[in-house]
């Protein structure tokens, strides 16, 4: 639960800033008091961005490797590290590495690590205060990186590609929607190397730019990056890829490269790898804190689709003129009586997902009224 605890001032600010202690998951962060949340801010923390860390530590708590080196590069009040030591399961972690280049937020992180030092479980960990890349280019490099910036991703992917581990994980946050959406194509042309489409399906065909983007940045290193959990919310987008050294698997990966409709070029290949996403379902329902399970569950119904893209069922209703717009359970049941595969998609309070070819699923929904 998020809240209000108390109020204090850290003594290492120059400027007075207020602070509050807030609870996020299992651990608890003082936070600038602030009326808005911008990246002008002292120390950075968005509350919106809680979901953002609760899925990396069901990710994290859903896969089998243990002993993790982990790095937190643009770490801000240092919340999602230290949520990690609270959360993560015992043997996940050897060391986690948090770096800011902002000197207060770095005085932050020592604050809220020494305020959960009960629940943090004593693991190994370390405070930069450096430019990141610096911060990267230094270390010795890591099993998980997690890039979480103001914006796009770009100026760090190269040197968190170099320092990944040959089996690592890379979790990347990109909050440039406005680029990859399509509101400014130039912008993501010049970011991303890509058209993108300012339609119903532009946070998917968003998203899987934003893909292909990283796997390209990888292939230059002969590092496969493989997109095991992909969504897009609110005013972000974010990936987590697994990582394989091997020229053969990078070719498999620029194979599945290709355009749709008129965006691209984008990845064309799957967003998640459904066996992850299956343990994070299970892994999601004895979560002791208010989480949104249901755009996990949206994730995980879609996930057993392939299709690039999805129907967009007020379009299709306002195309035929028709006079109301069905029930979606009505849609979705025809559509399996059918034989084909259905499913809402997280992407869109309004779309569906299915096999079903165009011409076919539009007299279908005609005909569901
Ligand atoms: C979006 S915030 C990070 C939020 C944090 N990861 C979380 O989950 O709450 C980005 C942070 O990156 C830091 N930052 C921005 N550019 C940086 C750079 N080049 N090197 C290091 N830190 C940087 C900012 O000071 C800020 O704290």
């Amino acid at each position: 639960m998020i809240g209000q605890c108390a109020v204090v001032i850290l003594k290492e600010s120059i400027k007075l800033t207020m602070y509050k202690t807030i609870t996020e998951g299992s651990a608890s962060i003082h936070v600038p008091v602030n009326e808005k949340i911008s990246h002008k801010l002292d120390v950075f923390y968005n509350p919106v961005m809680k979901f953002n860390r609760d899925i990396s530590i069901l990710l994290l708590n859903s896969i089998e490797s243990k002993n993790l080196t982990i790095a937190d590069p643009l770490a801000g009040s240092g919340v999602r590290g230290i949520r990690f030591m609270c959360e993560l399961d015992r043997g996940k972690i050897a060391t986690i590495a948090f770096n800011d280049h902002s000197a207060k937020a770095c005085a932050l992180i020592k604050k809220n690590i020494e305020l959960n030092h009960d629940s943090a479980r004593s693991r190994p960990y370390t405070i930069t205060n450096q430019d990141a890349n610096m911060f990267l280019l230094q270390s010795k490099g890591f099993d998980y990186i997690d890039i979480d910036p103001f914006g796009s991703p770009n100026p760090f992917l190269n040197n968190a590609v170099i320092r990944l581990s040959r089996t690592g994980l890379l979790a990347v946050t990109a909050t440039d929607t406005s680029s990859l959406c399509g509101t400014y194509a130039r912008v993501c042309r010049r970011r991303y190397w890509a058209q993108p489409h300012h339609n119903h399906l532009m946070h998917e065909l968003g998203l899987r730019i934003l893909i292909r983007k990283v796997q390209l940045v990888a292939s230059q290193f002969e590092k496969a990056l493989e997109p095991v959990f992909s969504y897009s919310k609110e005013h972000y987008m974010r990936v987590f890829f697994a990582v394989r050294k091997s020229k053969s698997a990078v070719d498999k990966i620029i194979d599945q490269h290709g355009t749709y409709q008129d965006a691209g070029p984008l990845w064309t290949g799957r967003l998640w790898d459904n066996e992850l996403v299956k343990r994070m379902m299970n892994r999601s329902k004895p979560l002791p804190y208010p989480f949104d399970r249901e755009c996990l569950n949206r994730i995980a119904q879609e996930a057993k689709i392939s299709t690039i893209g999805f129907y967009d069922i007020h379009m299709i209703c306002k195309a035929h003129k028709m006079p109301a717009v069905p029930k979606f359970a009505r849609i979705i049941d025809s559509v399996k009586q059918k034989g084909y595969l259905i499913s809402p998609t997280h992407f869109s309070p309004t779309g569906l997902r299915t096999t079903m070819p165009r011409e076919g699923f539009e007299e279908l929904v005609r005909n569901c009224i």
